[in-house]
């Protein structure tokens, strides 16, 4: 499987590939269901601290069983990596796509750290035949994978510039591109995400289809805004607020109702399918159901 092709295989036919992420065995075994039920390829990811707590090589693990029990493309990610050292932790573990986040860096600090990551995960794939996604940040994507109940502000210097962009493609080599056009991450109780789609379209105008385009922050995100995001070239949509909450609700009204339920795969599993069902929704929204090649 070449994360690459997968990618690729969107860009070309316009539709987008979700990144779910995990922080339990069960979470992701929801994010699998989904994808065996319609499917459909995933991207499954964790960030350092999701892949601390499931532990990093038990997470490359547990997503190898996956992907031999379902025959699924199961893309496994690195989320927000941030740190040279964590990196490659990760992919020493085999994860095969890494999203390296220096978007807290200056432009110039940016290109070089983001340039750093590209050269040493090309050398991994001469050394090991392999291939490994690399995508880039640029611009500040705001917010956490929470519900905010405050008003989400995004400021016009947050945005990503279609010249930066190309300038940022150009010089740091990169497999993919997160872009900033008016998402965030969490859900906002007190704002609506609204996408800027002109910007995206001259951001897709400028780079072409040299870099598969990626938006993050997908929960939210009114599902018109994420199917014409498709339209203008995302390929990769990024969902985490949405799956927490779905488990956490269930989780509750598991223990409210049933106070005296003991069995861990009794409580969780309802979790379970509050999860695989959001999963679902989002990837029929994605149009990347029918799309899984073996
Ligand atoms: P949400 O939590 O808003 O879905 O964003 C997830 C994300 O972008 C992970 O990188």
């Amino acid at each position: 499987m070449d994360p690459k092709e997968i990618l690729k295989k969107a860009q070309d036919e316009k539709y987008a590939i979700g990144s779910f992420n995990f922080s339990t065995a069960e979470i992701l075994k929801a994010i699998v269901a989904a994808a065996k039920e319609t499917n459909s390829p995933a991207i499954v990811s964790t960030s350092q601290k999701e892949a601390d707590f499931v532990g990093i090589r038990e997470a490359a693990a547990l997503v190898e069983a996956w992907r031999q029990a379902t025959k699924l493309p199961l893309i496994l990610n690195l989320d927000h990596g941030k740190d040279q050292e964590e990196i490659r932790k990760a992919i020493a573990a085999g994860y095969n796509a890494i999203h390296f986040d220096g978007s807290s860096f200056d432009y110039k600090e940016n290109v070089r750290q983001t340039n750093k990551v590209v050269k040493y995960i090309r050398e991994v794939e001469k050394t090991f035949d392999c291939s490994i996604l690399v995508e880039g940040e640029l611009g500040y994507l705001r917010g956490s994978s929470a519900i905010n109940d405050h008003v989400l502000e995004i400021k016009p210097e947050d945005l990503t510039s279609p010249e930066q962009a190309l300038d940022f493609v150009e010089k740091t080599g990169i497999d993919s591109l997160a872009v900033v056009i008016g998402n965030a991450h969490g859900i906002f109780t007190k704002s609506e995400e609204k996408l800027d789609l002109e910007r995206l379209s001259q951001i897709k105008e400028a780079v072409g289809d040299r870099v598969f385009l990626v938006l993050h922050g997908g929960s939210g995100i009114p599902e018109n805004d994420v199917r014409k995001a498709i339209e203008s070239g995302i390929v990769k949509v990024n969902v985490n607020t949405e799956l927490r909450i779905a488990y956490k609700e269930s989780i509750e009204k598991e223990l409210k109702d049933k106070p005296k339920e003991t069995t861990p795969y009794k409580i969780l599993s309802p979790a379970l399918d509050a999860v695989k069902k959001v999963v679902k929704e989002k990837m029929e929204v994605l149009g990347c159901g029918g799309k899984s090649i073996n």
